[in-house]
């Protein structure tokens, strides 16, 4: 259905994709692997005319084609999701998917009550249960995830390009779109599927075709290959990642939550947290696992002073009662929160990678891009392998794995006496993964405390000492590391 040949694409300084070769099939879905930066993105914004000055020849159904556009691609109906969310925070659901393609009456004036009908059996069939008058910015990053799908699926396109679309949604949430993908399947739809997780590749993907550092190393059907096949095609060397078996050693308990309530934005009678306790020890990894929409996040807001209207409970540190009212309270107390929404809250894209590294630990007038700060970014560039010509590019040139690298890199450059970690390696190649794995374990070691908020299971697994699962704004149940089972995890989630 869809060919790239010979292609070559490169930026200022980088050669992102060399010579590559792709073939995708109708009715199937074709995926693309590879770690972070190898030129994934790239080369699907290649084939959906965000890029036009490339080498090489792309073909729809046997046609040359000439995308110098991306209207000519829409047209030629290929639909792309991208990996870094495209919807306009301020304008509604209905708005958001209608965009540039709005329906009108002969005079000009809106459709609008047919736009909302659309819009709400879109929304019915990606199950998102929301009204289409509600503002994308008071969506949640997964509940934007399925709004972009909703939007690939009103341009009826023939080919869906999906650049990691499950990166943001939980384990119901992705069951969930791929359902919907079997349904493009046997409707004769191109899928074109980007993932880190391997998991669910080997569920829905068909074909595979590996690329390493801008060059295409192997294709082939995915029933024919094994997890560790492709994790050593992709990385060129063997990664595992284990649950931990045992907890770290009992030290003194350095936050206490107690009776943590926090009461809806919209309905005052309602909360949506209700008699949260819990206490994090010293050098402790604490993991909380839920759905999406358990109130993970939330409560991470409210340890981090960022609702301190609309919360009642006690915190306290060290022993000493405490009260935020501003994220910089809380920061001057030790604590760091690495949110989940990279592009919204976690980085200023257009600034460089060493003044993001830098912005939380200088004074604002310390900001001046001195070699010292262009020495502690290296240092970092290093440590998480960020990949970079140099730490003078900027965040939105980077791949969208190492922008979530620098990300953490900002918070770990705290030294926080307690790391907030929501969500911290989505979108983070397996390889890069073990070793972030590895940097968090190094800063619990040293007496750090770590709060750990993941919708993956094995991550949870990996690195908790102790697990907290929530469900509906409770804590449901408590396991330690070792007696935790993906099973019971489930299970009081749901
Ligand atoms: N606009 C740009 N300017 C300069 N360099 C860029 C630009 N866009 C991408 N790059 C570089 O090209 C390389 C490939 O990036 P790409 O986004 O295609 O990676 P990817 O395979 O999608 O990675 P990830 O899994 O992290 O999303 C990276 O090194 C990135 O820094
Ligand atoms: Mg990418």
């Amino acid at each position: 259905m869809l060919e790239a040949i010979n292609i070559s694409k490169s930026f200022p300084g980088v050669k992102v994709l060399d010579k590559v070769n792709f073939l995708f099939y109708p009715g199937k879905v074709n995926a693309i692997l590879g770690e972070n930066g190898a030129g994934k993105s790239t080369l699907l914004k290649v084939l959906t005319g965000v890029y036009c000055d490339f080498e090489g020849q792309i073909r729809l159904h046997g046609e040359n084609m000439q995308f110098k556009h991306i209207k000519d691609a829409q047209h030629a109906g290929i639909a792309i999701i991208h990996q870094e969310l495209n919807l306009i925070p301020s304008l509604s659901i209905t708005e958001n998917l209608f965009l540039g393609r709005e329906l009108h009456h002969s005079l000009g004036v809106l459709r609008t009550s047919e736009m909302e009908s659309v819009a709400r059996s879109l929304l019915r069939r990606v199950q998102l249960e929301k009204d289409p008058s509600t503002l994308v910015k008071n969506l949640k990053v997964g509940e934007q995830q399925l709004i972009e799908i909703a939007k690939a699926l009103l341009a009826n396109a023939g080919v869906i390009l999906m650049d990691e679309p499950t990166s943001a949604l939980s384990d119901s949430e992705i069951d969930n779109l791929h359902r919907i993908i079997q349904e493009l399947k046997t409707e004769g739809k191109t899928i074109v599927y980007i993932s880190h997780k391997m998991e669910e590749l080997f569920r829905i993907a068909d074909y595979y075709t590996v690329l390493r550092d801008g060059i295409t190393v192997e294709a082939g059907e995915m029933k024919a290959v094994s997890e560790a096949h492709l994790i050593r095609k992709m990385v060129g060397r063997e990664v595992v990642i284990r649950p931990k078996g045992q907890k770290c050693k009992e030290s003194s308990t350095i936050l206490k939550v107690a009776n943590l309530h926090l009461q809806h934005p919209l309905v005052k009678a309602k909360n949506v947290l209700h008699d949260i306790s819990f206490e994090l020890k010293r050098g402790e990894i604490l993991g909380f696992f839920g759905l999406m929409g358990a109130g993970r996040t939330e409560l991470m807001e409210c340890l981090f002073g960022m609702v301190p209207d609309r919360m009642s409970g006690m915190l306290a540190i060290d022993g000493k009662p405490c009260q935020f009212n501003s994220p910089k309270d809380a920061i001057s107390q030790g604590l760091a929160f690495a949110t989940e929404d990279r592009k919204m809250e976690g980085l200023v894209l257009g600034m460089d990678i060493s003044s993001n590294i830098s912005l939380t630990t200088l004074k604002v007038t310390e900001l001046l891009n001195t070699d010292q700060e262009r020495q502690f970014a290296q240092d970092y560039i290093r440590q998480l392998a960020i990949k970079t010509p140099s730490e003078d590019q900027f965040c939105n040139n980077l791949s969208g794995g190492n922008q979530q690298k620098v990300v953490l890199a900002k918070w770990l450059a705290t030294k926080p006496q307690i790391l907030i970690l929501d969500e911290p390696t989505r979108g983070i190649d397996i390889n890069a993964k073990s070793e972030i794995y590895e940097l968090i374990q190094r800063l619990a070691n040293s007496g750090k405390s770590i709060i750990l908020v993941s919708s993956e299971i094995p991550e949870i697994l990996a690195l908790s000492d102790r697990i907290l699962v929530m469900a509906e704004g409770r804590i449901t149940a408590e396991f330690s590391a070792g007696e935790a089972r993906e099973d019971d995890l489930l299970k009081y989630a749901i």
